[in-house]
């Protein structure tokens, strides 16, 4: 959907100011920036969809060269925006047995 979508995001972390310069870090922000865009663009009745880019080394690569990153940014993923061409029904995965109270 990304070469058809009218805009897409990509979400990306830099290394060397992520707190204790830890990837995890840096990936857990990206990706609850990416859950944000995808909030905002539902709020504004736009269509959005998550395209992961890492840790899948062959796009991180080719997303690092297409948009010249420096070696110290990561491209987490892509979010593609645009008018939805079709609506899905609502639906859940939520299961009780996810769920554990208290301990495990
Ligand atoms: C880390 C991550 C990577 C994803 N990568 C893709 C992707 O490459 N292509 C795609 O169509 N959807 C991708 N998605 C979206 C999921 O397929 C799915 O639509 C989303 O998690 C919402 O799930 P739900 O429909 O059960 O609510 C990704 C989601 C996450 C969290």
């Amino acid at each position: 959907m990304l070469s058809a979508a009218a805009l897409a995001i990509v979400v990306c972390g830099d290394l060397d100011v992520a707190f204790d310069r830890q990837l995890s870090y840096l990936l857990q922000d990206c990706s609850a920036a990416s859950e944000n865009l995808l909030l905002a663009a539902h709020a504004q009745g736009l269509g959005a969809c998550w395209v992961g880019i890492h840790p899948g080394e062959p796009l991180v690569k080719r997303v690092k060269e297409l948009l010249g990153l420096p070696a110290q940014i990561v491209p987490v993923a892509a979010i593609s925006i645009g008018y939805p061409g079709e609506q899905q029904p609502p639906r859940t995965r939520y299961s009780r047995d996810y769920i554990r109270r208290e301990k495990w």
